[in-house]
């Protein structure tokens, strides 16, 4: 049994997350997750809400909110879809919790003492009335680019282009729309990075086990020169910045910018999770305290690579402590709706709240990992998740089910039959399920889900194409044995195949192997290479069909979805 710490990136907390989101980290991370428990491996599975930044404040200031108030509620918004979705986090933190606050300002006097942070000052916009510098996207003005007359500090949404709010025409600020502002010097720390690239590099170097898409980003990085970045910035929520402890001078209206306490909230969630249930956190966290056997495995998009390769890296080595890096990591392209971009403001897309008003979660699982943008975007239409939820799990996976257990059911007086003798047709489907298995551990193994989710649904093939040959509602008429034989193979594939199909689709497996009567003890990954697995069903298990597995999705649903969330 081995040891595996998984988090997922962890989600803006501004707003629900779209399916796009929802497929690049969270989904994947807990499919993996599943897959390491149900081998009986040790796993602690972490994820929260990141709750800091300029995005917080301007969506609470937009729903006319106290930040506070806006983070306690869409933290609860987001962890009722996370669990909608069957996500099984051992914990579910939020960075604004009060042992990020401890850590971070543990980080920064660690890196501090080791000669990685300086103080430098800059020049910046202050607004006059509000009384206070304003960060790049709280200054608003004319774009001197495009003449676009709402640009932001830090980019032009109109033509692209990366700004310096000093560069604006007519600037204002957009928390008071005041235009009294001046340039002023202020001081801000920096996370001298630089220092670290050749430590950085070699530490890449030997992260063999990462795919080609992290390693590559990572050396772009790395090739370019690490840059000190400002890691402080204008704004009053957040983490404070401290100095032994107490308010930094000079610091006192500044907080930790978002993406250097972000991560660190991986950590601080493993901290809370300690807390509420009296797990020890430090065993999987540092390697004096016991974590030297954890594979730490982390899921992201393909736009927090650099964050997590390189940034992420520099603080937690550079503070000279023993804690846990990275082992693997898995980066997903996006999921776009019909090749474009998922939004909120325009009604474009589904966001998971009301895509389980539509279906139960499995149904978007399935489809959207079936379907993971791993080695291209990937885009979402209706009509092919309607084709695909309809051919694979409908007619594939859930008629199998019901067709046997129905069978049984009527013929076999809902026990697994006892008659007959296994031939070589089942000798030969044992040896093809036995390859198959083995191939999807293998894919679940190298988080290769697109691949893993063909293999399981290969398998269910098998297993109709089985029935068809061995038809035992024609053997029944005449050599009810032989007819047995096709019921209990039968049987025990619907077993086998729920049992696979837990880290996909969590509730039909489970409503599969309740209906089967497999005890909790009998669910877990079978071995590779076991060619037995047809015949453990104990002869005389009494079993209960279970109801329709997956409704058809109709043509009508697709247009009445597409009316409602816009189409291609
Ligand atoms: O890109 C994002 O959605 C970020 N909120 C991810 C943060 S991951 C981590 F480092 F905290
Ligand atoms: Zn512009």
């Amino acid at each position: 049994m081995a040891r595996f710490l998984i988090t997922s990136a962890l989600p803006y907390i501004n707003g629900i997350k779209h399916l796009g989101n929802l497929a690049g980290s969270m989904l994947p991370a807990d499919v993996h997750a599943r897959f390491r428990r149900l081998q009986g491996h040790e796993v602690l599975f972490l994820c929260a809400t990141d709750e800091h930044g300029t995005p917080a404040e301007l969506a609470a200031a937009e729903a006319g909110q106290d930040v506070r108030a806006y983070c306690d509620e869409q933290h609860l918004i987001q962890r009722a879809a996370c669990d909608g979705f069957r996500l099984s986090f051992d914990h579910f933190g939020r960075s604004s919790n009060a042992p990020n606050h401890a850590l971070t300002q543990h980080f920064c006097e660690k890196l501090e003492a080791a000669g990685l942070i300086e103080e430098r000052t800059s020049k910046q916009v202050y607004s006059v009335d509000d009384g206070r510098f304003l960060p790049d996207r709280y200054v608003e003005g004319t774009c001197p680019h495009c003449a676009f007359e709402r640009a932001r500090g830090d980019q032009c949404d109109n033509c692209g282009r990366l700004l310096d709010p000093t560069e604006l025409k007519n600037p204002r600020s957009k928390i008071s729309g005041s235009t009294n502002l001046e340039v002023r010097d202020t001081a801000h720390l920096f996370l001298l990075q630089g220092k670290m690239q050749e430590r950085i590099r070699a530490w890449v170097d030997a992260s063999t086990e990462w795919p080609h898409l992290a390693r590559s980003i990572a050396y772009k990085w790395l090739d370019e020169g690490l840059i000190d970045r400002a890691i402080t910035r204008d704004l009053s929520w957040g983490v404070k910045v401290t100095q032994e402890g107490r308010p930094r001078p000079g610091f006192e209206n500044k907080v930790f910018y978002v993406w250097f306490d972000a991560p660190i909230e991986y950590i601080a969630a493993g901290a809370e999770w300690a807390e509420a249930t009296g797990g020890n956190w430090e065993r999987w966290w540092r390697t004096d305290k016991g974590a030297n056997d954890v594979t730490y495995v982390q899921f992201m998009g393909k736009d927090n690579v650099a964050f997590h390769t390189v940034s992420f890296p520099v603080t937690i080595m550079g503070s000279g402590e023993p804690w846990k890096l990275v082992d693997r990591l898995k980066a997903f392209n996006w999921v776009t709706w019909y090749g474009g971009k998922f939004s909120t403001s325009e009604k474009r897309g589904i966001f998971m709240d009301r895509a389980l008003e539509l279906l139960p979660s499995d149904y978007w699982r399935w489809y959207l990992m079936a379907n993971a943008p791993e080695s291209s975007d990937a885009a979402f239409t209706l009509e092919q998740f309607q084709q695909t939820v309809n051919a694979d799990l409908a007619n594939v996976f859930g008629n199998f089910v019901n067709r046997i257990t129905r069978f049984g059911a009527s013929k076999f007086d809902a026990k697994v039959p006892d008659g007959g003798a296994p031939g070589d047709l089942e000798a030969k489907l044992a040896k093809d399920v036995a390859e198959r298995i083995t191939a999807l551990t293998r894919h679940h193994e190298d988080m290769e889900f697109r691949k893993a989710a063909a293999e399981l649904r290969a398998l269910w093939v098998l297993g109709n194409e089985y029935l068809q040959v061995a038809a035992p509602w024609t053997a029944f008429k005449t050599d009810v044995d032989y007819a047995a034989v096709g019921v209990r193979t039968g049987l025990n594939l619907v077993a086998l195949f729920a049992i696979l199909a837990q880290p996909f689709v969590p509730d039909a497996a489970k409503t599969v192997l309740d209906a089967l009567n497999i005890p909790e003890a009998s669910r877990s990954w079978p071995k590779a290479g076991d060619t037995g697995l047809l015949d453990t069903l104990p002869r005389g298990h009494a079993f209960t069909p279970p109801d329709v597995l997956f409704k058809k999705i109709e043509d009508a649903d697709v247009a009445a979805w597409t009316e409602m969330f816009g189409g291609g």
